[in-house]
């Protein structure tokens, strides 16, 4: 059963299993804006992908009612693909253009993104995934997280087998993922084979963490979430040691809670 704030308490973990995407979007976008209006400064972690699109839309949404004010929010997203340009439309920097940042009054250069199209990029850990590191260190940290989930339990671009005590790098995508995010591209092999993305110890350093997940297709990957051993094949098992983090789902995805 649901306590009056919606949120079931497994062994104290708060989850909300919600109807559907639309209110997995809403609830997310309601723990966003009160968390950049309860603060006179608010750096935020941003995720992209489709499971973050409503939430998107709903904060583009409160900012155009004037809900919501993005000038004193920074933000740092997780990841961005190696060898796209900034310009590529399957990029991630395009995607947050498109889908929040050029919609709301954030600030140009409060705006985060690795550098996944710089001559830096095809070396391992290079001097901007540390820069990145840092500079979300001096911003004083990131307030609040907003991930999304892969299918193999990944969070960021943190596959399964990546250590605890990853921070920002270069990082080699697994098949699945791959074949996952092939949607978006027209072919398979259009999808780069590696991306820049903060770490589980990056993620893990955020004061508050919000996970969204929607679909059929994350039910193991959520179950195993919350309720499995946390193991580094299960990345995101490891937010089980966070003091603050919100599972938000819809039922398909919390199907096995
Ligand atoms: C994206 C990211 C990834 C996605 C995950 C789920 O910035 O970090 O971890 O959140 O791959 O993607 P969707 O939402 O497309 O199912």
């Amino acid at each position: 059963m649901a306590d009056s704030n919606g949120y079931y308490d497994l062994d104290l973990k708060r989850v909300m299993v919600l109807d559907n995407y639309e209110e997995m979007s809403k609830a997310a976008a309601e723990i966003v804006i009160n968390t950049i209006k309860n603060k006179e400064r608010t750096v935020l972690g941003m995720a992209t992908g489709s499971t973050p699109l409503g939430l998107y839309g709903n904060l583009v949404q409160g900012y155009k009612q004037g809900k919501v004010d993005f000038s004193n929010t920074v933000s740092f997203n997780l990841d961005e693909y190696v060898g796209l340009d900034s310009g590529h439309s399957q990029s991630y920097n395009y995607y947050m253009r498109e889908n929040l940042f050029s919609l709301v009054n954030i600030e140009h250069d409060h705006v985060n993104i690795p550098h996944g199209f710089s001559e830096n990029s095809d070396k391992d850990c290079n001097e901007d995934c540390i820069n990145y590191e840092t500079k979300i260190q001096q911003s004083g940290g990131i307030d609040l997280q907003i991930l999304g989930i892969g299918n193999n339990g990944h969070i960021g671009f943190n596959e399964p087998g990546t250590s605890f005590d990853s921070i920002t790098r270069k990082v080699k995508l697994a098949d699945e993922t791959i074949k996952a995010n092939a949607r978006f591209f027209d072919d398979e092999s259009d999808v780069p084979k590696y991306a820049i993305s903060m770490g589980i110890k990056s993620i893990m350093r955020a004061r508050k963490i919000i996970l969204l997940a929607s679909g059929i297709e994350k039910a193991h990957a959520i179950e195993k979430t919350v309720k499995g051993s946390i193991t580094n094949m299960v990345p995101a098992s490891i937010l089980q040691l966070h003091p603050e983090v919100i599972y938000i789902v819809d039922k398909d995805a919390g199907k096995n809670l």
